[in-house]
């Protein structure tokens, strides 16, 4: 027997991050937003643990038990006294290291199979206190939609979205790890007074009347400065994006990818033609959000 769930990837359309605290992590006002591009995760009997991966950038995925997917299976199963003897397979489509969540939306993706093939039924409460124990972005990957993400990211606040909004995303040739950025986040903001992270009103009011002229004006992320830093290229694709008409370009969470806010398909259409042209990229996808969380898959369409 099998199980596929389906995850979405996410853009953060707010990013503030707040000083480094005891433990290394940073507070955080993070607004989340769930787009429409998936990972599927596949869990089947077997016996014993194994992840394996095929898609864009799956060469990259580590298939041993620091993989995400596999430290979630193992965590349910030493909740429920179980063994973790399943097959975890990733049909990756969530850029690799690239700022969109994708390492958590396995994990996420991953709880959700496995408590449904071992016929579990854990609460959500308990499945999101798993989450956040394995990254900060996971419990956001179960729930998807639109929340604002406090403490580390991991507390989270479901947020209303009033409309679709048009997306594209730049694939970057090239990947960047979330705590190098946040070290590098942390020696350009050295010897500065870093303010406590708020979430902007008018992001939210924006959000929740679907207005993406006014959510353009709202979007911020205080990790950009520090991509940049270690990704200078990034600029030229930003400024590809806005020269093409974009109503927002910025770096996705840590990066590398970059995100467009476009005023409808049409003008996404237009930004990723400009973007694929440019060559600034390795790869663009167009899309929508916001995006469903973690879903089991219909046996009749899953793969
Ligand atoms: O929680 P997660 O494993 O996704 O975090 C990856 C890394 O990103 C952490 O080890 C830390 O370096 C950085 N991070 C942070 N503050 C956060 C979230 C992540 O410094 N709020």
């Amino acid at each position: 027997m099998s199980v596929t769930v389906r995850v979405p990837a996410k853009v953060n359309v707010q990013l503030a991050v707040g000083g480094a605290r005891p433990d290394g992590f940073h507070d955080l006002a993070n607004v989340f937003l769930a787009v429409g591009l998936y990972d599927e995760v596949t869990a089947t009997e077997a016996d014993e643990l194994r992840v394996t991966c095929a898609g864009p950038g799956a060469d990259q995925v580590p298939l041993d038990r620091t993989n995400l997917a596999a430290r979630a299976a193992l965590a349910l199963a030493e909740r429920h006294g179980l063994d973790a003897a399943v097959h975890l397979h990733i049909a990756k489509d969530i850029p690799v290291a690239g700022g969109m969540a994708g390492g958590s939306a396995d994990a996420a993706g991953a709880l959700v199979a496995c408590d449904e093939l071992w016929g579990l039924n854990t609460s959500r409460d308990e499945l999101l206190a798993i989450c956040a124990e394995l990254g900060s972005d996971v419990p956001f990957s179960l729930v998807g939609g639109a929340a604002l993400g406090t403490g580390r990211g991991e507390q989270l606040r479901p947020l209303e979205v009033g409309g679709t909004f048009h997306w594209v995303f730049a694939v970057a040739d090239g990947g960047l790890s979330t705590p190098a950025v946040y070290r590098e986040f942390d020696r350009l903001t050295e010897g500065t007074e870093v303010p406590e992270p708020v979430a902007s009103q008018e992001l939210l009011d924006a959000l929740a009347k679907g207005d993406a002229t006014a959510l353009a004006t709202a979007v911020s992320n205080d990790l950009q400065p520090a991509a940049l830093s270690l990704f200078p290229t990034l600029a030229d694709t930003l400024a590809t994006g806005r020269t093409a008409g974009a109503l927002a370009a910025l770096v996705s969470g840590s990066g590398p990818t970059t995100a467009f806010l476009a005023r409808d398909a049409e003008s996404a259409k237009t930004v990723a033609g400009a973007l694929l042209a440019s060559a600034t990229c390795r790869a663009v996808r167009v899309t929508d959000a916001p995006a469903p969380g973690a879903t089991v898959v219909p046996v009749a369409q899953a793969q």
